[in-house]
């Protein structure tokens, strides 16, 4: 289950907690039940952040010499901080990040949208396969942030090359090569961050305004390259799949009898980009009756959580708007909660409302296909085609 955390082991049968050994390993305590979830991730006293990014396979010397060629450094910032600077750096994010700010880039967001659907649609009538990840959902949500947060001046491509890459480097199971590879892309980009945080507006200006150092501001923009992008056009990928294999949903958008923002937060209870998320066990503690050494790696399974009879009327099934929907944990919960939160519900509103119609009639020629990883489910493509229209 665990580099593989959604699909078909997602349903399977578990005990509320589960030791889990790893490939190297290290034993996990796997937390499966809704409520068990959220008391930890209420908790970040007993059950601290701490390890939020900690790679999953250690990174051998080779590779970390190449990270230290690149300066790289990762304090505690957001995710994995613990200490006092958290709530005020997770204050100036916030701010960037603010509701009204967040709503102010809806119509703009809702004009490229609609732009790249209606270039879509006509592709899918001439009969040519479309690949809904490649060419609506993997650059939106950086296209956004940028305006909101001012980024680093760098093309989309290698942005997204260093976001996954980093993504694979801290949460996938690896080889040493591989592992190599992955340091030299992702501090390479490290150096065009540091070089942005020295001078750059925006988040940057405000994080150095406040007095934070060199190092926690390129910290905080690493993580938000992350985790303000990647999570978001890998769920909106995830979601459209989704929804491509669900035609009453999709009538129900047409028609007005299922809402977006309730397609939005099921399909965040049932295709959540972030599978689980850690927390380490500060002190010796108990949760749901079992013992739990200081120092163990708790791994939070949040697609399962959203998936808890106890929670959910109707688990697996996708239905808008059902008890408990609304309940899932794919934004995490308490102190460390997601900040973008308003801006990935947005994002995927704005999509589902002007591209659920582009699925009517598609058959999928490729559905997404995810790699082994701990957390993220990293979709490579989607793409789907409408059977050519007969010449009359
Ligand atoms: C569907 C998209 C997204 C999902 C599923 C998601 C999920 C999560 C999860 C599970 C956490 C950990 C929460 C915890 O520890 O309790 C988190 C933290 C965070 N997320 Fe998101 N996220 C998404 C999009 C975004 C976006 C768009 C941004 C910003 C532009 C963002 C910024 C952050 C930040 C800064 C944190 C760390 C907060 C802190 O530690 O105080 N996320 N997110």
């Amino acid at each position: 289950m665990l580099f593989r955390g959604w699909g078909a082991s997602v349903d399977e049968r578990w005990p509320d907690v589960a030791t889990v050994t790893d490939h190297v390993g290290v034993e996990h305590l796997v937390v499966t039940r809704h409520a068990l979830v959220r008391q930890v991730l209420a908790d970040p006293v007993t059950w601290r952040p701490d390890n939020a990014l900690d790679a999953v396979t250690p990174i051998p010397v080779a590779a970390l010499r190449i990270l230290a060629g690149h300066r790289f450094r990762l304090p505690p910032t957001l995710a994995n901080n613990s200490g006092a600077s958290h709530p005020e750096i997770r204050g100036i994010v916030a701010e960037a990040l603010h509701p009204a700010r967040v709503d102010a880039q809806r119509p703009w967001l809702t004009d490229l949208v609609g732009q790249r659907v209606a270039r879509l649609a006509t592709a899918l009538a001439a009969g040519e396969p479309v690949d809904l990840y490649a060419e609506l959902a993997a650059d939106l949500p950086l296209l956004v942030l940028a305006r909101l947060v001012e980024l680093p001046d760098a093309p989309v491509g290698a942005v997204k090359e260093f976001a996954r890459a980093a993504l694979e480097l801290f949460w996938a199971p690896l080889d040493a090569d591989r592992q190599r590879a992955l340091a030299a892309a992702v501090g390479r980009f490290h150096t065009v961050l540091r070089d942005f945080a020295a001078t750059g507006g925006g988040l940057a200006a405000a994080l150095r305004a406040a007095g934070h150092s060199p190092d926690v501001v390129v910290g905080a923009l690493f993580f938000l390259l992350v985790a303000g992008q990647e999570t978001t056009s890998q769920f909106l990928t995830l979601l459209l799949h989704r929804l491509a294999g669900e035609p009453a949903v999709r009538a129900g958008l047409r028609d007005g009898t299922v809402g977006v923002a309730d397609v939005v937060e099921e399909g965040l209870r049932l295709e959540p980009p972030i599978v689980t998320w850690r927390r380490v066990a500060a002190v010796d503690a108990t949760l749901g009756g079992t013992a739990v050494r200081a120092g163990t790696s708790v791994v939070l399974w949040l697609a399962r959580a959203g998936r808890d009879p106890e929670v959910v009327a109707a688990p697996a099934e996708f239905r808008p708007g059902q008890r408990g929907s609304r309940r899932h944990l794919a934004f995490g919960a308490g102190a460390h909660r997601c900040v973008g939160a308003q801006l990935a519900r947005m994002e995927a509103a704005v999509v589902v409302a002007q591209a659920a119609p582009l699925l009517d009639g598609v058959t999928v020629v490729r559905p997404p296909w995810c790699p082994d990883n701990l957390t993220f489910r990293m979709p490579d493509a989607f793409v789907v085609r409408s059977p050519r229209r007969p010449a009359r």
